[in-house]
């Protein structure tokens, strides 16, 4: 089995050639490992997770039971394209899990960024293990860990201090103890992509912007609520078909939509009609450490800005954010 350090000698993944070369090797470890019992994993539909499932899905089958929870703060579309991608597809043993009232009850009211992220953290923990026991014959934890994630936890045990938690998924509880499979975690990300388009895994899947575990929980700012997170999800679905249609998708790193807890007053047919801001967030960056801004055409905001405060019901203002990292950090929260 691969240690945790990347050889110096090991070749960049660059082409399919090489992605292949990976895979067969992957494949045969991966058997080796893991004989005959089954192998779990969490497939939240992000690169990192997709890529393990297309890549154990071929090396053992329905030895691989993927569990995808849907906490309620997913994208418009996005657990329904997992079902279909990873179910319908590519016939995954997939355990779908629509756990969107758990997580919005116990987020009903809380308000601070951290607590918010503690709660989706734990919770998530709570539903996956919740899945896990229900399983028999599981030895196995499959992660998408990468190798940039190993190089940040030598940097974390340093005790260098981070801005937010960041964390999505802590330990699972003590009564559930798994041999981990991380099949990726010598990876860079440009490899996992490579590796990932050559086991056939769809492109917009493979290329997906980044989206943070706690999802849109920190762009529905402030304590969340059912209607201004139902507005955010239809805001931010328009902002992406449009960046898709005009080619910006390609173009910009991350771009999303945030829905704060404030309403102005607007009118609407004759009428005086309240409502809350769509801000528009759109930055490139190489490392996340540092973001600076995408300068859209005004004729695609003007566009997004129509259709956002035509379609989507609630919102009265579509803004701009156009703050670099630092001083704003990407995410608002
Ligand atoms: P910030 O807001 O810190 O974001 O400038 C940098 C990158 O990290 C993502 N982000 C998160 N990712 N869990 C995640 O998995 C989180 O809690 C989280 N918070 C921010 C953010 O989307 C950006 O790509």
């Amino acid at each position: 089995m691969q240690g945790n350090v990347r050889p110096e000698n090991m070749a960049r993944i660059t082409t399919k050639e090489l992605a292949d070369k990976f895979i067969a090797e992957q494949i045969a470890d991966v058997r080796a490992q893991v004989g005959d019992k089954k192998v779990l994993l969490a497939l939240s539909g992000g690169v990192d997770s997709s890529v393990v499932a297309a890549l154990l899905i071929k090396a053992i089958g329905k030895q691989l039971v993927c569990v995808h929870v849907n906490h309620g703060l997913m994208r418009k579309d996005e657990s329904e394209n997992v079902i279909k991608v990873f179910k319908d597809e590519l016939d995954a043993n997939l355990i779908y899990v629509d756990a969107t009232d758990r997580f919005l009850d116990l987020l009903a009211g809380v308000s601070d960024p951290e607590r918010k992220r503690k709660i989706i953290g734990a919770e998530f923990i709570n539903v996956f293990a919740d899945e896990a026991r229900k399983l028999e014959d599981v030895d196995f934890l499959a992660q998408g860990t990468i190798y940039p994630d190993i190089l940040e936890s030598v940097k974390a045990a340093e005790g260098k201090k981070a801005v937010k938690s960041h964390h999505n998924v802590g330990g699972l509880p003590e009564d559930l103890k798994f041999e981990l499979v991380e099949p990726i975690k010598l990876l860079f990300k440009d490899e996992v992509r490579v590796v990932g388009e050559a086991l056939g895994l769809p492109h917009a899947m493979v290329y997906r912007q980044p989206f943070p575990g706690p999802g849109l929980g920190v762009r529905c700012l402030g304590a969340i609520t059912r209607d201004r997170l139902a507005a955010l999800r239809e805001a931010d679905a328009i902002l992406r078909e449009e960046f898709d249609k005009c080619g910006l998708a390609e173009k910009v790193w991350q771009y999303f939509v945030v829905v704060p807890d404030i309403k102005s007053v607007g009118v609407k047919d004759e009428s005086r009609y309240e409502g809350w801001p769509a801000i528009i967030r759109a930055v490139n960056t190489k490392d996340a450490m540092s973001a600076t801004i995408e300068e859209i055409p005004y004729s695609v905001l003007h566009k997004i800005t129509d259709r956002i405060t035509k379609e989507v019901e609630g919102v009265n203002r579509v803004l701009m954010d156009l703050t670099p990292k630092p001083v704003g950090t990407i995410e608002w929260e």
